[in-house]
């Protein structure tokens, strides 16, 4: 099956990518302190619903909800809980995917809970590089370049900042599916793996840890922390590969 859209496809998948991106919007309206990732999740299920879309995740593989909510030193698929509250100075990473007219689209961005200025200085530095580094990773989504140069971008990115890159997950080919052909590593090197063309479509989504790059799984299944229990970030785009250059389709 070629993995390639056609210019109708790209603009299904449009559509798919801006409800992921209006859901997303809605739920970190509601992130505060105080708030519960269970909250979170209640929002995510309204806004899908005003989309009238249906939830990718929950289903998936047993995933019990619609969205993924992880904080601080959770790296993602975090499951929502009432019992998590959330407290200023924390940062949560929401995850959302969404199945309309046939085509997924999925995105996940970490905000901060309460004054993003009372964030610590090196985690306000995590977020900034995470964001940079998906922008970098956009920015080699080219018709000619190659899958390892987006890769490449993303870890150079998150390597100079000092940072590390979780190499446990990676970001996928979407479509019909949620996880299409090819797998989209945050890391490797410039040249290598298969040729991007026109009309492909990658999710690019670093995860990026303030510490060492070690994951633990907990005993939920689900939930991967960091092994040193320091912060992680995670942002995720939908992109198709045009003749002009990268299309974003889950940004507005
Ligand atoms: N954005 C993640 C991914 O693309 C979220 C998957 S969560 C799951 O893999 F619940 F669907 F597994
Ligand atoms: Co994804």
């Amino acid at each position: 099956m070629s993995m390639c859209k056609t210019p109708a496809e790209l603009e299904k998948m449009r559509r798919s990518g801006l409800a992921v991106h209006r859901i997303l919007q809605a739920v970190a309206a509601g992130v505060q302190p105080g708030a519960s990732t269970w909250d979170l999740e209640t929002l995510a299920e309204a806004a899908i619903r005003r989309e009238q879309a249906v939830s990718a995740f929950r289903g998936y593989r047993g995933y019990p909800c619609v969205l993924c909510a992880s904080v601080n030193d959770e790296i993602v698929h975090g499951i929502p809980s009432r019992k998590k509250l959330l407290r200023e100075g924390d940062v949560v990473s929401l995850d959302c995917g969404v199945l309309l007219d046939g085509y997924y689209g999925d995105s996940a961005l970490t905000v901060p809970v309460g004054d993003p200025a009372r964030l610590p200085p090196p985690v306000q530095r995590l977020l900034a590089a995470t964001r940079s580094a998906l922008a970098a990773g956009i920015e080699s989504a080219r018709v000619g370049n190659f899958l390892g140069d987006i890769s490449f971008a993303v870890q150079r990115k998150v390597e100079e900042e000092g940072f590390s890159v979780v190499r446990e997950f990676v970001g996928h080919g979407i479509g019909t599916h949620l996880h299409e052909e090819p797998q989209v590593p945050n890391y490797g090197q410039p040249g290598a793996g298969r040729r991007l063309r026109e009309g492909m479509v990658l999710c690019i989504e670093p995860m990026v840890n303030q510490g060492s790059a070690q994951v633990r799984l907990l005993d939920d299944g689900w939930t991967a922390v960091t092994a040193d229990g320091a912060c992680s970030a995670h942002f995720e785009h939908t992109v198709a590969i045009t003749r002009d250059g990268p299309w974003v389709l889950s940004q507005a």
